[in-house]
């Protein structure tokens, strides 16, 4: 009898473990999430919702809340996409950030120009910021866990990105913007988010931030490594050496954008800034029918290695959220270089979660 009884515990232990997935298991320990597409959303694919809501418990919608979707013009908001992503993450349980405030990409046209076409001045810039921010944060008070405040704000070499916030506002449009929503929603989470945070210059001009932020009195919860990561970049020790940083001034680490980008750049460079476009060549797209067998252990071994140091600063960290649900819907199928096949998710074009999550769960259980 007590053979019977050990086989049948021993097969419930199997069934179980393999059956759980990344929300039952990481997500215990932090957020493990995913950018979700209005595609996404929207989709009627069983296989679509399924992938999302089985494996993560946090969502951010890809675009649908950036400044030049969601307030096209000065006095008219498009709030639906929006509206629907917070809906879906309400109905699936899932916790909700909302990205971004204040990025210079993807801003708002009308935001730097006055009727005639002119520069607008640094009060009627301020004015604007404060009623975008204000209606935006406001309309998910209490719905929204965390907002990306300011997004991809410094240079690699640590110097402030001279974006239209910066040349009309000066550096104190940070103070200003985390101020702004912590008053729209007091009790909403602000973060400040960008790419290459390993970098040593861009990591030390973030803990100014954070302390000077600290220092005036302002809510600062988290710091947002983007994680746009390479087979060969970000060196791990340096990737390392950010999160302890970080979690040193006192806030929060989240893994905000995570990805692999599997396939040849251009030119060797790292980081994601979006205005870099190179011209479709065959040669950089080497994997139009599948991985080969190396390039699938280079996957696999990559991912492993940033989610055991995730496991190891598991304390420091309140997030991870992949950037897409699946390869098909990554930027990276279209970013540096149109037109090309891409593998840098967990979960595959079919929408099953891929091989290598089985021993990423393990690291956690
Ligand atoms: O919605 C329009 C559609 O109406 C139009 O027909 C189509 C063709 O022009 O463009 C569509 O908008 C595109 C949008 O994605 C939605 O698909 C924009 O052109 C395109 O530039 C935009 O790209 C996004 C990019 O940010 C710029 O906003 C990517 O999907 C998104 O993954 C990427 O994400 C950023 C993060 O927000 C910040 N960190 C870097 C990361 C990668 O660049």
């Amino acid at each position: 009898m007590n053979k019977i009884i050990l086989g049948v515990a021993c097969l419930a232990l199997t069934v179980n473990v393999s059956a759980q997935t990344m929300r039952e298991t990481i997500g215990k320990h932090f957020l493990i999430g995913a950018a979700v597409s209005t595609r996404n959303i929207y989709s009627q694919d069983p296989k679509v919702k399924s992938a999302i809501v089985n494996n993560f418990n946090a969502i951010v919608p890809e675009n649908c809340m950036k400044g030049e979707a969601i307030h096209p013009e000065e006095n008219r908001y498009s709030w639906d996409d929006a509206d629907a992503t917070v809906k879906y993450a309400e109905d699936n349980h899932m916790t909700v950030t909302g990205h971004c405030l204040v990025w210079h990409s993807q801003a708002p046209r009308w935001m730097f120009k006055d009727s005639e076409g002119k520069t607008v001045t640094r009060e009627v810039l301020i004015d604007r910021l404060y009623h975008h921010i204000t209606n935006v944060v406001g309309r998910y008070k209490g719905r929204i866990k965390g907002w990306d405040v300011v997004n991809e704000a410094f240079e690699d070499d640590g110097s402030y990105r001279k974006t239209q916030y910066y040349n009309i506002i000066g550096p104190e449009y940070f103070e200003l913007a985390f101020k702004f929503a912590h008053e729209a929603d007091p009790n909403a989470e602000l973060y400040y988010n960008d790419y290459s945070m390993s970098k040593p210059a861009k990591r030390d001009a973030v803990c100014r931030l954070v302390r000077d932020l600290k220092a005036k009195g302002c809510r600062i919860d988290a710091v947002g490594m983007q994680s746009h990561n390479g087979t060969d970049y970000p060196n791990l020790n340096d990737y390392e050496a950010s999160i302890d940083s970080f979690a040193a001034c006192g806030v929060k680490v989240m893994m905000t954008e995570l990805d692999i980008n599997m396939l040849p750049s251009p030119q060797h460079f790292g980081g994601a800034d979006i205005s870099q476009r190179f011209k479709y060549d065959k040669t950089l797209n080497p994997y139009v029918n599948g991985l080969t067998k190396s390039a699938q252990k280079l996957f696999n071994e990559r991912y492993l290695a940033f989610f055991k140091i995730y496991a190891k600063h598991k304390d420091q960290i309140s997030r991870v959220t992949l950037w897409g649900v699946s390869d098909a819907d990554s930027w990276l199928n279209g970013w540096p270089v149109p037109g090309r096949t891409n593998y840098s998710l967990l979960i595959d074009r079919q929408y099953n979660v891929k091989p290598v999550v089985k021993d990423i769960i393990k690291l956690f259980k």
